[in-house]
C-alpha cells in the first residue's frame, strides 16, 4: 500500500513562531508551569487539544459568507438542522455555543440531587455539569479499558454487567439517562464498537432507561467500527453513524471536534416534552432557538463540517496520521496508551516517570518537559484533572496518569509530527531527571484549568 497522504492541499498558511530553550524557561515560570497558561505565539506546535482547532476547508469559509444572520428563522440554521437530522435521525435540534452549553441545558433539565449518570467515562465538563446539580456521574469503562499497555479494539466499551448492577443498586428511577461517549476521550480517544451500543440499547430498555450519546468525535468512532467490527467494512460512514446514533434517545455534541469548526455544538432528541425544557433554558441562557449562542455563518460552517468529516479518505488520513506517531514512539519505545486513539496520542505517565508518585503528578512534569524541549504544548489528563481529596485532604488519584497529544483536525503535516515523536523521544531518554510538581494555587471545580504548579 501506498503512503497515505493529507487529502487536501494548503491555500492559507500561518506561521508559527520558533523560541529558544532558555526563553521557554522563562515562559513556563511565567505561566506557572501550566500549559494552559501559556500564550499561544509562545508555542511551535500546539497539542493541547483537537477542539476547536480545525482547519476548516474553503466550502467552509464559503459558508460563512453565506450565514443568514436573521435573529429568527435563518436559513442557515435549516440548512444546519436538515444536516444534523440527516446524520442522527434525531426529532429535534438545538444549535449550543459549544459542547458543555449543550451539557449544561440538558443536564439542568434532568440532573440534581439523587440523581446518577452512568456512562463509559464522563469527559471532565460532562461531569462537571453533572455534578454541578447535585447529581453523581459514574463510570463504568470494562476492564481491558482500564489498562493502558493492553490492546483491544474497542477499549470505550461501557461494562455493561457492572451497569447492570449499578442500575437495580441505585434504582432506574434515579437514572434519568445512560449515556456513552464516542469515542471515549478521557479514556484514551478509543473507540465503542457497534456491539456494546446496541447491547447497552437493549439493556436501557430492559429497564426503561433512555440512552444518550456524547457524540463529539462520532465519525472517528464510525471509521473504527469500518475497519474493526466485522460486517461493517463495506458500510458508509454515513451509515454506520446513522445506525449508532439509531440506538440513542438524545445527543450532546460539540461541534468543535468532528464537525471540523473553531466553534458550536448543540443538543438532539426525540422527546418533545424534554426539548420544550430544554429550550426553555436555551431561550434564557444561549438564544432564540433558530440560532442558540451561534451567528448563523457559524451554522453553515458547521453544516459543510458535518458533510466532509463523514469523507472516508479524511478519517482513512486522520485515524492513519495519530497510529503513525504512536508507531514511531512505539518503536522507541516510549510508553503510550494502546492501541493509538482517533484523535490523539496518549503517554502512560506511570510508566514514563515511575519515579515520580501520583501525588507528584508525573503527567504534569511531563509536560513541562516536553514544551521546554521542543516548543510543543500538550496537556494532563490524570490527577491534575480527575483528581480527588479525601477527608484528610490526601489526594485521591485518577485511574490513569496520561499525556494527552492532541492533534488538530487538518492543520500540521506529516513533518510536524516527525518533529513531534523526536522531541518526546528525546524527553523519554532523560526521563529519570524529570522531578515532581506540588499545587500551588487550585479552583474549586476544573482546576486544571487554572492550576498553578511548582517542582518540589
Ligand atoms: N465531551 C467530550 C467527550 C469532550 O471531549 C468535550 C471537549 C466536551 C464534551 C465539551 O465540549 O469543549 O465544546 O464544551 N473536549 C475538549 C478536549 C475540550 O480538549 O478534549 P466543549
Amino acid at each position: 500500500m501506498k503512503t497515505i497522504i493529507e487529502p487536501f492541499k494548503i491555500k492559507s498558511v500561518e506561521s508559527i513562531r520558533f523560541t529558544t530553550p532558555s526563553e521557554r524557561k522563562k515562559i513556563l515560570k511565567d505561566a506557572f508551569y501550566n500549559t494552559f497558561l501559556i500564550h499561544s505565539q509562545d508555542v511551535l506546535i500546539d497539542l493541547l487539544t483537537d477542539s476547536g482547532t480545525s482547519a476548516m476547508s474553503s466550502e467552509q469559509w464559503a459558508g460563512i459568507m453565506r450565514g443568514d444572520e436573521a435573529y429568527a428563522g435563518s436559513q442557515s440554521f435549516y440548512k444546519f438542522e436538515s444536516v444534523v437530522k440527516k446524520i442522527t435521525g434525531f426529532e429535534y435540534v438545538i444549535p449550543t455555543h459549544q459542547g458543555r452549553a449543550a451539557e449544561k441545558i440538558l443536564f439542568s433539565v434532568v440532573g440534581g440531587e439523587r440523581k446518577y449518570f452512568p456512562n463509559n467515562t464522563h469527559f471532565d465538563t460532562t461531569r462537571a455539569n453533572i455534578e454541578y446539580t447535585g447529581a453523581e456521574a459514574v463510570d463504568f469503562i470494562t476492564e481491558v479499558g482500564r489498562h493502558p499497555e493492553k490492546r483491544a479494539d474497542f477499549k470505550g466499551n461501557i461494562d455493561l454487567i457492572e451497569l447492570e448492577s449499578f442500575i437495580n443498586e441505585v434504582g432506574p428511577d434515579n437514572i434519568p439517562f445512560v449515556m456513552l461517549t464516542v469515542t471515549n476521550n478521557s479514556g484514551g480517544g478509543q473507540p465503542v464498537s457497534m456491539e456494546n451500543i446496541r447491547a447497552t440499547k437493549k439493556l436501557c430498555d430492559e429497564y426503561g432507561l433512555k440512552l444518550f450519546l456524547d457524540a463529539c468525535r462520532f465519525a472517528e468512532n464510525a471509521y473504527f467500527i469500518k475497519i474493526r467490527e466485522r460486517g461493517y467494512e463495506s458500510t458508509s460512514i454515513l451509515e454506520i453513524a446513522q445506525e449508532m446514533f439509531s440506538y440513542a434517545d438524545g445527543c450532546t455534541m460539540s461541534a468543535k471536534k468532528d464537525a471540523l469548526v473553531n466553534i458550536g455544538g448543540f443538543l438532539a432528541m426525540n422527546d418533545e416534552d424534554l426539548m420544550m425544557k430544554c429550550r426553555n433554558v436555551l431561550i434564557v441562557t444561549e438564544g432564540f432557538p433558530t440560532y442558540g449562542g451561534l451567528a448563523g455563518r457559524d451554522l453553515e460552517a458547521i453544516a459543510q463540517g458535518l458533510e466532509e468529516v463523514l469523507e472516508e479518505n479524511y478519517l482513512q488520513y486522520r485515524i492513519r496520521s495519530i497510529e503513525y506517531l504512536g508507531e514511531k514512539l512505539l518503536a522507541a519505545d516510549v510508553p503510550i496508551l494502546e492501541p493509538p486513539g482517533g484523535h490523539a496520542i496518549y503517554l502512560d505517565a506511570k510508566r514514563f516517570a515511575p519515579h515520580i508518585p501520583a501525588d507528584q503528578y508525573p503527567g504534569q512534569s511531563i509536560v513541562c518537559e516536553i514544551y521546554l524541549q521542543g516548543g510543543i504544548r500538550t496537556v494532563e489528563i490524570g490527577s491534575v484533572m480527575f483528581g480527588k481529596y479525601d477527608k484528610d485532604g490526601k489526594l485521591i488519584p485518577a485511574n490513569l496518569e496520561l499525556v494527552r497529544l492532541a492533534l488538530p483536525r487538518r492543520v500540521y503535516t506529516q513533518s510536524h509530527v516527525d518533529y513531534v515523536a523526536e522531541v518526546i523521544i528525546e524527553v523519554f531518554e532523560k526521563r529519570n531527571s524529570l522531578k515532581g510538581m506540588k499545587i500551588t494555587y487550585e479552583a474549586p471545580i476544573l482546576r486544571h484549568f487554572t492550576a498553578k504548579f511548582e517542582y518540589i
